[in-house]
């Protein structure tokens, strides 16, 4: 295979803070070896539909604080099937772009696995999704970030419930996986935590866990609910009903996908979109 001279970024599937963190490194990387780099939108779409910017230095300037992706991001149906993933490639040929790093989670990696051995086309991935939820990696950009968020969010949650001497049941995100969920809830002192990797018994786990500690003159409380469990509305009903503490449920939801990276994501992207390159290399 003739050495790569024009690689191609992209973002794809859900957000996750930290994103523009590995864009950066990955173009500033690449132009320091001497290659092309260009800017994919809108994730496989943008493949398909050729919606790509020849990117500079400059180009990824002033983005290493920002949340979200400035290539924007999709989930791309289209991409799926054969004639979807033909046209893409054709539109890479036409753009002289001969490897990809794509930035996204299993959906992203499932996609570029097909794509790379259908085309022959090296391609590395960035492991990218709050859930923290990719086999073979130790982290995944954007975890800390959405960790941080939900502990921030339930210590808010906590102050009012401490006042109202209530119980917060909290749905945090993770789609399938617990990891959020189980970060966050020991952060913040949860009296439960309830995940999809661990099988729990409500009565047992929940409720008398709660009405030992109310023994002890504890009067407001925090459940972390993952989202692959779901359910908090009936849950706070049934707390409160059993339990006699009034409860509210809050599903956290999107806000947990924004906002600023931390040192943790920044640093964590910078080496693997340099790493990235590295392998391409
Ligand atoms: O994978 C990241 C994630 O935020 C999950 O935690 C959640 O289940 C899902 O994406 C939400 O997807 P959407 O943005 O399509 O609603």
């Amino acid at each position: 295979m003739a050495a790569i001279q024009c690689i191609g970024v992209l973002t794809s599937g859900g957000d996750a803070p930290g994103m523009n963190a590995a864009i950066r490194a990955v173009t500033r990387s690449a132009i320091y070896h001497g290659l092309n780099v260009k800017g994919i939108y809108r994730g496989y779409k943008g493949l398909i539909s050729g919606e790509i910017k020849e990117f500079q230095t400059q180009s990824v300037s002033n983005i290493i604080q920002q949340g979200g992706t400035i290539l924007r991001t999709a989930r791309c149906q289209e991409f799926m099937t054969e004639e979807g993933r033909k046209i893409a490639y054709e539109n890479m040929v036409k753009e002289g772009i001969d490897a990809l790093v794509v930035l996204g989670g299993d959906g992203t990696f499932t996609g570029a696995k097909i794509f790379a051995n259908e085309f022959n086309i090296p391609v590395v991935g960035v492991p990218c999704t709050i859930d923290n939820d990719i086999a073979s990696t130790d982290y995944t950009l954007g975890f800390d970030t959405a960790i941080n968020t939900v502990l921030e969010m339930v210590d808010r949650l906590r102050d009012t419930s401490q006042s109202h001497d209530r119980c917060s049941v909290v749905e945090v995100m993770g789609r399938r996986a617990g990891y959020i969920a189980l970060n966050a809830g020991i952060a913040c002192g949860a009296t439960s935590i309830l995940i999809p990797e661990v099988e729990y018994d409500f009565q047992r786990d929940v409720i008398d866990r709660m009405k030992r500690t109310q023994m002890t003159g504890k009067k407001h409380f925090i459940i972390v609910v993952a989202e692959g469990i779901g359910g908090v509305d009936e849950m706070a009903k049934r707390i409160e009903a059993e339990t006699g503490v009034e409860t509210r449920a809050t599903v956290l939801g999107h806000v947990q996908r924004g906002g600023h990276p931390t040192v943790r994501d920044r640093v964590t992207a910078s080496l693997m979109g340099y790493k990235a390159v590295e392998l391409l290399k």
